[in-house]
């Protein structure tokens, strides 16, 4: 692998930043973080198994620079992702006495990243953060675009704000110690990409998923840079989603109903509901006639053969009704209606805010009783 990262811009006029993807990086993360410090200090938050796999390294890159570094380790898992946790890091970083100028650092996958976020956001009314994911749903999708979020009772991420990271530093090294099933779920949101806008990619991902998940260095190298290049484009182009970024929701609509459905348990990792998620909306649009069967069938075949869930867990104990009364709580709905990504082939996908939900009820239930 190349020592030389690939950079990535994400442009974003006076807070536009870069990505690096690629090997080492935590070892050199002093020499990419020093040009943005005021002093030689920086927080870095992080959870207790990703510290103990990867925060020696960035450690040590950030103390070759004379960087001090405190850890501040949160437990590990979704559950973090909540007020609690908020109240608790915002008051913790504020006992360090921080400064506006200081620095917090998200050494994790997506729910360091969106607490770290939303922790940056707040704290002294708001300070820069950088994102250092160490998963591949983080390094692929989370870590750039800027959306922060904590979960609440009422839902996901429903509470957060749009903080652009200064910088952020997907070490493909972090992955090596990813379990496979953390590794799959990120996967599925690779993927995502080339069902939205490019048949190529997901040819690619069909010829090469495979092989990406089994640890080759340079099909990961390819799809995190691939997918991060895709991200960028369209935060670039709708930073606030009012439009063009709605499409990276394609398949979490679904998604994120059967997340609340298993209560945010690990019964469902996030990229495993997407994963179901994505299946859903093709063959939702194929049940519109809107895509071609056989697309449908494929995207299912492909996230099939990587080791994917497909459909939502048995015993659900769910109907499509309650489902899709839980997708009405999502953010994602205007007026009362519910918005959907659908799709009119692989790599074709659109936003559409009137479709028949007795349609989405009978997709669900089918899948259900699968
Ligand atoms: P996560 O952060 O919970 O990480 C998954 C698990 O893997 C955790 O137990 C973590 O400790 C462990 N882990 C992380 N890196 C590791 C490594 N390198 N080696 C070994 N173990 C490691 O989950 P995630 O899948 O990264 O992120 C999911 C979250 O991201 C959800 O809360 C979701 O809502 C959010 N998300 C946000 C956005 C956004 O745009 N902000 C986009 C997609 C998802
Ligand atoms: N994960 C979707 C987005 O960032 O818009």
């Amino acid at each position: 692998m190349s020592p030389t990262p690939e950079k990535i811009r994400v442009e974003l006029g006076e807070r536009a930043y870069d990505v690096l993807v690629g090997s080492g990086l935590f070892e050199r993360a002093g020499e990419f973080v020093a040009p943005l410090l005021t002093r030689k200090r920086i927080f870095v938050l992080t959870d207790c198994t990703v510290a103990e796999a990867h925060g020696g390294r960035l450690e040590r890159g950030l103390a070759a620079a004379g960087i001090a570094a405190p850890l501040m380790v949160l437990p590990p898992g979704e559950g973090t992702k909540n007020w609690a946790q908020l109240g608790q890091v915002l008051d913790d970083l504020l006992d360090r006495r921080p400064e506006r100028g200081d620095l917090l650092l998200a050494l994790g996958g997506g729910v360091i990243g969106d607490l770290a976020g939303v922790a940056a956001s707040l704290l002294l009314r708001g300070v820069d953060f950088v994102q250092a994911p160490t998963t591949l749903l983080a390094q692929v999708d989370s870590s750039v675009g800027g959306k922060t979020g904590v979960n609440t009772r009422h839902g996901k991420n429903l509470v957060g704000a749009f903080h652009q990271p200064r910088l952020v530093l997907a070490d493909l090294d972090a992955l090596a110690t990813l379990p496979r099933r953390e590794l799959l779920a990120g996967y599925a949101e690779t993927v995502k990409y080339g069902l939205i806008e490019d048949p190529d990619f997901f040819a690619w991902c069909e010829a090469n998923g495979a092989a990406l998940i089994a640890g080759d260095l340079a099909a990961r190298q390819h799809a995190v840079a691939y997918a991060v290049r895709a991200k960028a484009r369209t935060v670039a182009a709708d930073e606030r989603e009012s439009g063009a970024r709605g499409l990276l929701n394609l398949g979490h609509t679904f998604g994120h109903a059967l997340e609340a459905a298993v209560g945010y348990s690990d019964t469902l990792l996030h990229g495993e509901a997407v994963a179901i998620g994505m299946v859903l909306a093709f063959e939702l649009s194929a049940r519109l006639g809107l895509c071609p069967q056989g697309d449908a069938a494929r995207v299912r075949r492909h996230l099939a053969a990587v080791g994917l869930p497909v459909d939502p867990p048995s015993r659900l104990g769910n109907s499509g009704a309650q489902l899709v009364a839980l997708m009405g709580q999502d953010k994602k709905v205007h007026d009362g209606r519910i918005t959907f990504v659908l799709a009119r082939g692989i790599g074709r996908a659109f936003l559409a805010r009137d479709v028949d939900t007795g349609v989405v009820r009978d997709v669900l239930d089918r899948a259900l009783a699968a």
